[in-house]
């Protein structure tokens, strides 16, 4: 099978209840960090990486994704007319071609790996990546990139993968590693949310997956998992089952829960104090806030 990958998901269609009530009419993938919205961040990173084709699937309410990828003539007319060229220039760099974005439907929210299977008949028969833009992970070169040019290297499944404390592995994906060679760990098993206390190690599964399309025949055979969900985590613990190869990359960069308001706020301060045009204001602020200790 080829491995060079130009087709991404990216499931949105959760309900986003850490979010409410903001996320009752606005998605959460339309919050923005500073001034863009989470998927610009997700699109930008998946570019970079070579994708071409963009799959989302979404659900009931998210309408507003879609608007926000398609042309805006008027804007774009106005802000000619009144000679705001850089603004312009910054729109386009949101547009879309046409043809190259795909929206299909999660009816029910049955989980993350039943949203990355409800997209299997757009795949076809090569490597896709899977991006959930909750995680943003700023870095040099991008995580999908660098993930993109390991799977050159390895083929397989291979999942993006982090250090958490001990206290936090029960919310994630953990790797049971076999072996480890620089970034690349060689995995032996994966559980989706382990009980505190019962993690194979530390090394959490981050929202960056390159997979087969032999990873969704899967959800064939995998039921419910934590959470009562379809899960993710489970299809491709199956290509273990099946004899097939399983990798984490251990990326370099700093990555934002933005699924979580402590992760987006902190993301928020990260990337409005990289920006020049904010950066002196912002730090001023936070230096001058007498924060009581804890
Ligand atoms: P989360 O676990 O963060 O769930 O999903 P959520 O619904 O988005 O948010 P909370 O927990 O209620 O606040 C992780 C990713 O999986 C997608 C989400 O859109 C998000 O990108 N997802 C989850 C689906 O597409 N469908 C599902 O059924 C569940």
């Amino acid at each position: 099978m080829k491995r060079k990958v130009t087709k991404a998901i990216f499931p949105v269609a959760g309900l986003g209840t850490r979010f409410l009530p903001a996320t009752k009419s606005v998605p959460k993938e339309i919050m923005t960090l500073v001034d863009r919205p989470l998927i610009q961040y997700a699109i930008d990173e998946a570019r970079a990486a070579g994708i071409e084709d963009f799959i989302f699937v979404t659900s009931r309410g998210k309408s507003a994704l879609e608007d926000y990828f398609d042309l805006a003539p008027d804007l774009e007319a106005a802000l000619e007319s009144s000679g705001k060229t850089d603004l312009l220039r910054l729109l386009r760099t949101t547009n879309m071609e046409s043809g190259a974005i795909a929206y299909l439907r999660q009816h029910k929210p049955l989980g993350l790996g039943h949203a990355v299977s409800c997209a299997a008949k757009l795949i076809g028969d090569e490597p896709f990546a899977v991006i959930l833009p909750d995680d943003v992970i700023a870095a040099d070169t991008p995580c999908l990139q660098q993930m993109v040019e390991a799977y050159a290297e390895t083929g397989g499944a291979m999942v993006a993968a982090m250090q958490v404390t001990p206290e936090k592995t029960s919310s994630y994906g953990v790797l049971d590693i076999a072996s480890e060679d620089g970034p690349i760990v060689r995995v032996k098993g994966m559980v989706e949310k382990p009980a505190p206390g019962t993690a194979p190690s530390n090394l959490a599964v981050i929202g960056r997956y390159i997979l087969t399309p032999r990873v969704l025949q899967n959800f064939e055979k995998i039921t419910k998992g934590a959470g009562g969900e379809i899960q993710l985590t489970d299809a491709i613990a199956h290509e273990l089952t099946e004899g097939r190869d399983v990798f984490g990359y251990q990326f370099s960069g700093e990555r934002y829960d933005c699924g979580s308001k402590a992760g987006f706020l902190q993301a928020t301060v990260a990337f409005a104090l990289g920006r020049d045009e904010l950066r002196d204001e912002l730090a001023a602020y936070l230096r001058q806030l007498d924060l009581p200790a804890t």
